[in-house]
Order: C-alpha cells, then sequence, then structure tokens
C-alpha cells in the first residue's frame, strides 16, 4: 500500500508510465555515465483526495547547479510574472516596509518586477544557475531549498512576511508538510500565501497527461489544496483561474479565520464535487485517453515517416520526456528538437536520446511536421513562427487530442 504524503491516507494509483528519466536531464553527447530512470506512476489519496506520484525522486537529483528551465525564455510568462508582481504589491503591500518571499524564483522573472519596485523582497532557489541569473539582475536570492528550517532562518534574519509567492514550485514538492509549517513561521499574522499550478481540473478535462513527471509530484486542486492547508492552520480563502501553461490556478491561503473565503473557493470546490474529478471511473477514462492519444501519435509519426515526410520537434519540455519515454518516440520518429535554451542545446532529450538544436536552425530548411511539444506555448510559438506555415509547415498537437494544424 502506498501512503499519504499529506494525511497517511491510502493512496490508489491510476496510471503507470513505467520507467522513465528524469524530465529536465538532457545528456551531453559524450556523456556514457548511467542514466537515471525511476517508475512514474500516480495515485489518488481516498481520505484526502490529494493526486500525487507514488515514487518519490531525491530533489538534488532534479534541482541542480544547470538546472535547465529559465522561466523568462517565454514573452507571455515574463508578461503573466510582471502583472502577477504589480498585482501582489497593489493588493498585499499595505504597510510601510513590506517584505516578498518567492518560493522558487528561478531567473527572477516575478522578483525582477519587485526589486525594480524597492520593495524589500527575498528569493529562495536552489538550483544555481538560475539563482545566479537572478541575482545578476539584482535581486536578493537565498541559495537553498524552502523547507521549515530555511523558514526558521528567514524568519530571524529578516522577520516576517507579507507575502509568500510560488509558481510551478510547490507541486514540485512532496515535503510539503515541512513546506506548510515553514509557512506558518514565516508568514506575517496578516499575510498571504499565494501560489500557482498546474490544475487536475484541466489536466483530466483535456487529457493533458503530460503535465505528470518527475518534478509534478502533486497535481492540485481546490478541494485538495483546502484540506491539506487546514491540517496546518491555514485557509483557502480564494482561487483563481489562470490560462497560462495549459490551464492553473492560483491558491491564496490566510491564517485561519483572518479572511472570509470568496464564493469562488465555493464555486470551484462544488465544481470538483459535481465533476468528480476524482471518482475513479472518470481517472480511468483519462487513463484510456491518454493510451489512445500516444498510439494515435506515435502511429501518426510513423505514417508520416514512411511517406518520406520530415519531421522534428518543437520545445524540449519537461512534458516531452513523459510523452517521448512512454510513446516510445526517439531519434527515428522525430530526429531533433528545436528550443531556444542554451543550456539544452547541443544536448540529447532524457531518455529517449533526441539532439536538442537552437530554434536558429529550424528554418534550415524547414521541416515538414513540427510536434509541438511547448503546447502550453502554442499561441506565442506560432504566432512567431508564422514563416513555417506560410510555406506549408504543419504542427502537430496532442493535447486534447492528436491534431494537425
Ligand atoms: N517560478 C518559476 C516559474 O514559474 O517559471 C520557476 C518554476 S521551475 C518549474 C521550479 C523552480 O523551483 C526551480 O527553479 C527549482 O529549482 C525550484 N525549487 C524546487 N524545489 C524547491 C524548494 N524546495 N524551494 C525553493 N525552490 C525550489
Ligand atoms: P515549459 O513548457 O516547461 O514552459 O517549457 C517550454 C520549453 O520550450 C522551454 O525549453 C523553452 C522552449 N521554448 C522555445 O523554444 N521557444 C519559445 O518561444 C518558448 C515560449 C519556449
Ligand atoms: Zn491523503
Amino acid at each position: 500500500m502506498i501512503t499519504c504524503r499529506i494525511c497517511q491516507g491510502s493512496v490508489q494509483e491510476f496510471f503507470d508510465f513505467g520507467s522513465q528519466p528524469l524530465s529536465d536531464a538532457f545528456r551531453k553527447p559524450d556523456d556514457t555515465s548511467t542514466e537515471f530512470f525511476y517508475r512514474l506512476a500516480v495515485g489518488v489519496c481516498e481520505q484526502c483526495t490529494m493526486v500525487q506520484l507514488t515514487e518519490e525522486v531525491p530533489r538534488e537529483r532534479m534541482f541542480r547547479e544547470d538546472y535547465p528551465y529559465h522561466s523568462s525564455l517565454s514573452s507571455v510568462m515574463r508578461n503573466h510574472f510582471e502583472q502577477t508582481a504589480r498585482h501582489l504589491m497593489e493588493t498585499e503591500c499595505r504597510g510601510p516596509d513590506p517584505f516578498i518571499v518567492e518560493i522558487g524564483c528561478n531567473d527572477g522573472a516575478m522578483l525582477g518586477t519587485v526589486a525594480r519596485s524597492g520593495v524589500r523582497h527575498l528569493g529562495v532557489e536552489p538550483s544555481r544557475d538560475v539563482a545566479e541569473l537572478a541575482t545578476a539582475k539584482g535581486i536578493r536570492v537565498h541559495f537553498d531549498f524552502f523547507q521549515e528550517s530555511t523558514a526558521a532562518e528567514i524568519r530571524a534574519a529578516d522577520g516576517p512576511a507579507d507575502v509568500i509567492y510560488a509558481a510551478n514550485t510547490i507541486c514540485h514538492i512532496p515535503y510539503l508538510d515541512s513546506v506548510f509549517r515553514g509557512v506558518d513561521i514565516l508568514l506575517a499574522p496578516d499575510g498571504v500565501f499565494v501560489f500557482e499550478d498546474p490544475y487536475l481540473g484541466d489536466i483530466v478535462d483535456r487529457a493533458s497527461f503530460d503535465q505528470i513527471y518527475d518534478e509534478h509530484f502533486y497535481l492540485f486542486s481546490a478541494s485538495s489544496v483546502r484540506t491539506a492547508a487546514r491540517r496546518f492552520g491555514l485557509e483557502l480563502v480564494d482561487v483563481e483561474r489562470l490560462p497560462v501553461h495549459g490551464g492553473e490556478v492560483r491558491y491564496t491561503l490566510v491564517r485561519q479565520g483572518r479572511r472570509e473565503p470568496s464564493p469562488e473557493v465555493a464555486a470551484l470546490t462544488e465544481d470538483e464535487r459535481r465533476r468528480q474529478i476524482v471518482d475513479s471511473a472518470i481517472l480511468e477514462q483519462f487513463g484510456i485517453q491518454v493510451k489512445r492519444n500516444c498510439e494515435e501519435l506515435t502511429g501518426l509519426l510513423r505514417e508520416l515517416r514512411a511517406a518520406g515526410h520530415s519531421v522534428a520537434a518543437y520545445g524540449a519540455t519537461a512534458k516531452s520526456a513523459t510523452v517521448m519515454n512512454y510513446a516510445g518516440i526517439g531519434p527515428d520518429l522525430v530526429p531533433r528538437i528545436f528550443d531556444s535554451t542554451a543550456a539544452k542545446q547541443g544536448r540529447l532529450s532524457p531518455g529517449s536520446h533526441v539532439p536538442v538544436r537552437p530554434i536558429e536552425e529550424f528554418a534550415e530548411p524547414y521541416p515538414d511536421y513540427v510536434l509541438l511539444f511547448a503546447w502550453n506555448h502554442a499561441q506565442e510559438i506560432i504566432a512567431k513562427e508564422t514563416a513555417f506555415r506560410e510555406q506549408g509547415g504543419k504542427w502537430i498537437l496532442y493535447v486534447p487530442n492528436v491534431h494537425v494544424v
């Protein structure tokens, strides 16, 4: 039996992706070391409804000095984080000397705006290269993993935080109990803990199964976050659906009794109950659709290759590790992936060993078909790459189903 990381209830596994590599471990071509694999499977707690991975990858393997994900590479995300920073400063920083802490600040996409506004802040970031990029932007960074002990150190040095914010990071942290205890230590009496992560409701709706990989330990819903938070004296007082990264929810938590929950909290938890998003029949259906989508995708790629078409992929996302390694997509079907991240270029995709090439080579010459692994950035990328479509190129998408546009 697998035990829930939050409540020690029993976790029922509902999908097994088999053996998978670290999703962000892009290998140098001459690296002959043994590649690390683990079993990627996902389950739901019968007691608290938290959807979670059944096996935990040690955090130091994932969040290393050369962790290659850079938040600021997407203009949509830069804009999203600038607006987020302004919103947090306007609505939650009323005192004379407010203090904003970001967990997982990465290259400073959000805190850059806070720093430029002269507001007291601190980013907590364990991956060295991205932490250094943030520091170079004038951001104060505490180079470590956020957990209870880190929170105590920050509280002792800087005092209480008015805002603790995190994007695409809290769902990465299996030791959520330590994070919540840390928030309890660090948060000012009337402070807010705000975090946004991929939303289980959207993942189930869109069959976006590639949101499931080592780093995404939890797939949150409003109901599961509210239940987990209450165990640590926090109350979920607001939820906001966000369009970024294929559908997320921003959760706002405060100390219990400090604010009335907004009607949106009741509306979303009620919607989850009505849709039964953690019902075993719904999750079984999700699994059937995942298998069907993967079979259709490999079938389409095989047909295109057999017909002599050139095929490539766009966006060496962490998500693509799940797709390629589960569906069996390698260099024979997709000979290269174009990506704008310097830290991924010249390397091989984890497990599937497809070469990652700079975007500058995309047009040399354009492939006939391009599998868009970064489908969550589809609008931005398709708008940027109009010349590819104009000369007859076609995009292949696989969420919510396999289709060519
Ligand atoms: N917040 C950025 C965004 O939304 O684009 C970065 C998200 S990135 C997917 C996750 C970040 O969280 C990484 O930079 C990683 O190093 C960091 N991280 C992982 N575990 C952490 C922890 N326990 N405390 C603080 N940061 C952590
Ligand atoms: P993400 O889906 O985890 O945000 O990763 C997106 C990947 O796609 C990342 O490796 C950067 C890459 N990318 C491009 O190559 N070009 C682009 O225009 C964008 C937005 C992302
Ligand atoms: Zn549980």
